[in-house]
C-alpha cells in the first residue's frame, strides 16, 4: 500500500479546498439517565471529487456523523464545515441515501424520483431531463411507472440513489445503502456506484460495515474504533479510479488494504 491518492482524473488533482472539514468533532448525547459519547475528537478533511469509506463496528457512532455534516443533529463540540461554511442546520445542498429507500408505495419510480424535485421547486422540465438521464444511467430504463413493490430491493435502491442525485449535489452521504441486498446485487450496486461516481465528479462519503464495499468503492477508508467512535487509522490504497470488479479483488493493492481492514476491525471486537 503506498500512500498516494490514486487518482487518475486531473480535475481531483490534490491542492483544492476541502469540500468537507470535519475538526475535533465532539459528540455526545446526554440524558438524565445516562451520557453517551458518539465521537470523541474525530478530524477528517473530504476532497472535491474523494470516494471516502467509513468502516466501523456499530454502534461507533457512523451515522451520527454523516448526520452531523448533514446538520440533521448538532456537533457537541468541535468545527463542521461543507463547502467552507460552518454547518448550523440542515443542508441542502447534498444529497442523502439512507440505509432503507424510503420510497413512496403509491408513486411509480419516475415519480418517487421527483419527489426531490418537488421539494426543492427545481425547474420541472429540467428535472424531468435529469430524472431520465439518471434512469438511464442504473439501469432503469423500462421501470419508469413501476411501483416498488413491483421492483427487486437492488432497483429500489437504485432509485433512491436516483433521488438522492437528482438535483446535482456536490456531496453525496451515503448510510449503509446497499446493506439490505444480497451478496451479488450488492456487488453490481459498487459496481454501478463507481460509475456513477466516475462520470458525475460527486463526493462521496459511505458507511459501510462490509470489508469488500469498503475497499472497492473508497479512494479513502476511514477506520473507526469502537465508542467513543475515534479514526484510529485511514488506508489509501492506491487503486485507479476506474475499477473492474474482478481484476480489482485480485489486485494486491486490494488484498492488503481488505487484510488491513479486518486485522483493524477483528481487534475491534476482541475480548478485553
Ligand atoms: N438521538 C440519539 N439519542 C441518544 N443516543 C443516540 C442518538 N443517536 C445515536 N445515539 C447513540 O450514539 C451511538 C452511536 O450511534 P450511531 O447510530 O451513530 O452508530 P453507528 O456507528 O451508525 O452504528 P450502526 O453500525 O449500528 O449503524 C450509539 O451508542 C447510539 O445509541
Ligand atoms: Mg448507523
Amino acid at each position: 500500500m503506498t500512500a498516494t491518492t490514486g487518482h487518475d482524473i486531473p480535475a481531483r488533482a490534490a491542492g483544492t479546498e476541502p469540500i468537507i472539514e470535519i475538526a475535533h468533532l465532539t459528540r455526545r448525547f446526554t440524558s438524565r439517565r445516562s451520557e453517551t459519547v458518539a465521537l470523541d475528537d474525530v478530524s477528517l478533511s473530504v476532497r472535491p471529487g474523494e470516494f471516502v469509506t467509513i468502516a466501523g463496528p456499530s454502534g461507533c457512532g457512523k451515522s451520527t456523523l454523516l448526520k452531523v455534516v448533514a446538520g440533521l443533529t448538532r456537533a457537541t463540540e468541535g468545527d463542521v464545515r461543507l463547502y467552507g461554511k460552518p454547518v448550523t442546520g440542515p443542508q441542502r445542498e447534498i444529497g442523502f441515501a439512507f440505509q432503507r429507500s424510503a420510497l413512496l408505495e403509491w408513486r411509480g419510480v419516475r415519480k418517487n424520483i421527483l419527489l426531490q424535485a418537488e421539494m426543492r421547486g427545481m425547474d420541472r422540465r429540467r428535472a424531468e431531463e435529469r430524472a431520465d438521464h439518471l434512469i438511464a444511467l442504473t439501469g432503469l430504463t423500462g421501470f419508469e411507472r413501476a411501483l416498488p413493490h413491483e421492483l427487486s430491493g437492488g432497483m429500489q435502491q437504485r432509485v433512491a440513489l436516483c433521488r438522492a442525485l437528482l438535483h446535482e449535489p456536490r456531496v453525496l452521504l451515503m448510510d449503509e445503502p446497499f446493506g439490505a441486498l444480497d451478496a451479488l446485487t450488492r456487488e453490481q450496486m459498487n459496481i454501478e456506484m463507481n460509475r456513477i461516481w466516475r462520470e458525475t465528479g460527486t463526493t462521496v462519503v459511505l458507511v459501510t460495515h462490509s470489508v469488500p464495499e469498503a475497499v472497492y468503492l473508497g479512494s479513502r477508508i476511514v477506520v473507526m474504533s469502537p465508542r467513543p467512535g475515534r479514526i484510529v487509522e485511514t488506508l489509501e490504497p492506491g487503486l485507479p479510479d476506474r475499477r473492474e470488479y474482478g481484476p480489482t479483488l485480485a489486485d494486491p493493492r486490494f488484498t492488503a488494504a481488505a487484510e488491513r481492514l479486518r486485522d483493524l476491525l477483528g481487534a475491534s471486537h476482541a475480548p478485553e
